[in-house]
């Protein structure tokens, strides 16, 4: 990350995301690419959440392709260990200290009223461990260890983000100002991206119908065979309107790829079918993808880069990291080993 005067100061985001396999077309509009244009406004911390994934049982082998296609997809996508840090959750040690040390200061009601706690717990309810449990105390040491300013997150992740602000607030209370309080961070810009089979749900790897979502690693043939199936409607025009969700995502993703308004799209396809729009829309997407799927191929099949990349900034973020757990451990009163 670049030197600067502290007159000019830049502010200090965090975000990470899971390496719990597929990447959509989702994930992509709705925070990635958000994340590669906030490199060059702010201080960007991002990380490979990878300890919060084994909150859900995990095959070793696959779970390890998992974060590395993960790591390598983000660097295709414009994540630059230059401008930003980018490292795996698991290489810092002090998110899991810090997190424990969280989880002493949040309280079992406030963690029983997280949403995705009972989401999860009822859909995996045969698996439901005190990680899952705890899940937000570790997420709330990932953003307080880098005095995060703000985070860019989903609507899903909003309560969390919320509960964060709580723990900082009330460990502050009690020892002084240890955490900077962090905001949410509302993108300017960004579709929705919804289900091409149930455009009323918000796409989603973990979808039982694959074709229901665009992997950002799906190759053209796939992308275009799932666009022809998407779900419309019985006007057969193409136009943005009530009533029409399954056009109106079509025309969210084609605006996202080309840029273009609604209006343009309207006044593009006006007078052809459906058949047609979905074709445009596909070719469009695959378009989009295939420099940073190239990109992909290069860095997934270079292992040596990839770690070059994560350990520098695994280094980088350590040492603010432990500034951070080093000031909270003093102040509750630890006796420091040095
Ligand atoms: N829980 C987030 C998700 O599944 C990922 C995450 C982990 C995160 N730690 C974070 C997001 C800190 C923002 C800030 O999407």
């Amino acid at each position: 990350m670049e030197q600067q005067t502290s007159q000019e100061r830049k502010k200090v985001i965090f975000s990470a995301i899971q390496p719990s396999g597929t990447i959509t077309l989702g994930n992509y509009f709705g925070a990635l690419k958000n994340w590669v244009q906030l490199q060059d406004e702010f201080n960007c911390v991002f990380a490979l959440a990878d300890l919060h994934t084994i909150t859900v049982r995990q095959e070793p082998a696959k779970f390890r392709s998992n974060i590395y296609e993960a790591y390598a997809l983000l660097l295709a996508c414009g994540i630059d260990v230059e401008k930003s840090a980018f490292f795996i959750q698991s290489h810092v040690s002090a998110h899991s200290q810090l997190a424990w040390v969280l989880n002493c200061y949040t309280q079992f009601g406030e963690l029983s009223r997280m949403t995705q706690f009972k989401d999860k717990s009822a859909k995996h309810s045969d698996n439901v461990n005190a990680g899952l449990f705890t899940y937000p105390s570790l997420m709330a040491a990932d953003i307080l260890l880098y005095q995060a300013d703000m985070v860019p997150v989903g609507a899903d992740q909003k309560q969390h983000l919320e509960l964060t602000r709580n723990i900082a607030e009330r460990f502050n209370g009690i020892y002084g100002n240890v955490f900077k309080a962090p905001e949410p961070y509302i993108p300017k810009v960004g579709a929705r991206i919804m289900s091409l089979q149930d455009p009323t749900k918000k796409m989603s790897k973990s979808d039982e119908n694959a074709n229901s979502y665009i992997a950002v690693l799906d190759k053209p043939e796939v992308i275009m065979k799932k666009f022809k199936r998407a779900i419309t409607d019985s006007e057969a025009k193409v136009r943005f309107g009530e009533g029409k969700d399954g056009i109106n995502n079509l025309m969210g993703i084609y605006s996202s790829v080309t840029g273009k308004t609604m209006q343009e799209i309207e006044a593009e396809f006006d007078g052809k079918g459906y058949g047609d729009f979905k074709i445009a829309v596909g070719e469009a997407v695959v378009e989009h993808l295939r420099p940073i799927q190239e990109r992909f191929n290069i860095y997934i099949n270079d292992k040596a880069y990839l770690k070059e990349c994560y350990q520098k900034s695994a280094e980088f973020a350590e040492r603010i990291a432990q500034r951070t757990l080093d000031k909270v451990m003093k102040k509750i009163g630890f006796v420091a080993r040095s």
